[in-house]
């Protein structure tokens, strides 16, 4: 059996998942991106490749090339489309009734102010692009807006000009990040900061947050929408249940082994075996 890893740096994530695999008799073949070059005549000698890049747009156009010669992915570019980016996963999201923010998308200024005024303050702004925690704004009131707004549009690149605005969830300083692999809610985390960002990679701690059925049925409702595979998910708890934020595609777990008691990597190794299996 071939797997493929598609890596950049191999950080501690890569580090597990390679002992994992070992673990269970399969030594992964490793492809590092920065030094992958694609042909579009030869097909790549794997049964079934993981998608471990640091970097989104280089995981996007490869799953792509890998897709296109013939090699099942993990995550599938379709996934990695969908989660890399806030907008369509809203919208995959809302295509399937998974509960979330209340969301608007603009494309001006002018619109986005509108669009601000009219979800009440306060509303966070992100880029649709991006992760752990970058680039958001909580935009509390008129001038804060007036203010973020000019400065995207004056200083901001292409992908600050469309503007994904949400309503701020008031999650009483933590958020929930379940994990999820194929048809299993596996485990899952509550994060909690000082911080209204509650992202590990800004500080927030971990502890673990028991797997409901509400909790599971949600989750992989928010995977199955996205496209399935291997993904974790980011939950606020509102009064109205949970809502979806958003869906990661290319998953940190570090944090989250000795935290839950899951063995997430091997999990995700013996999922991926099972899958070439098939
Ligand atoms: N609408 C919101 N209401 C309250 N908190 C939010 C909202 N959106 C984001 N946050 C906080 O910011 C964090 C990062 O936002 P997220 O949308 O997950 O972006 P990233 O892709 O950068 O992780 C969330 O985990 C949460 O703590
Ligand atoms: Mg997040």
């Amino acid at each position: 059996m071939r797997i493929g890893l598609l890596h950049s740096l191999i950080r501690k994530e890569e580090k597990l998942l390679i002992e994992a695999f070992r673990h269970a008799g399969v030594e992964p073949v490793m492809i590092d991106d920065r030094g992958l070059i694609m042909d579009f005549h030869t097909a790549p000698d794997i049964d079934i490749l993981v998608e471990r890049s640091i970097n989104h747009s280089r995981a996007l156009h490869a799953l792509r090339l890998f897709e296109s010669a013939g090699v099942c992915c993990v995550n599938s570019h379709r996934v990695a489309q969908t989660c890399g980016d806030k907008l369509l996963t809203t919208a995959a999201l809302r295509d399937h009734g998974v509960a979330q923010p209340e969301c608007r998308v603009a494309f001006t200024e002018t619109s986005a102010l509108a669009a601000i005024e009219e979800l009440g303050y306060p509303v966070v702004l992100k880029p649709a692009v991006g992760s752990w925690g970058r680039l958001l704004s909580k935009i509390n009131d008129r001038d804060a807006a007036e203010t973020v707004l000019e400065h995207k549009t004056v200083l901001g690149s292409y992908h600050h000009s469309i503007f994904y605005i949400q309503q701020y969830v008031e999650k009483h300083g933590r958020d929930i990040r379940s994990f999820v692999v194929g048809d299993d809610c596996i485990a899952a985390i509550y994060r909690s900061s000082d911080h209204w960002i509650t992202n590990t990679a800004r500080g927030a701690q971990a502890s673990r947050c028991e797997v409901t059925p509400e909790l599971a049925e949600v989750s992989l409702a928010a995977a199955h929408a996205v496209g399935g595979g291997i993904v974790a998910v980011d939950l606020f708890e509102s009064e109205a249940g949970l809502l979806v934020n958003e869906v990661n595609y290319t998953m940190e777990f570090r944090n989250s082994i000795d935290t839950t008691g899951v063995n997430i990597p091997q999990l995700v190794a013996d999922y991926v075996i099972g899958l070439v299996k098939q």
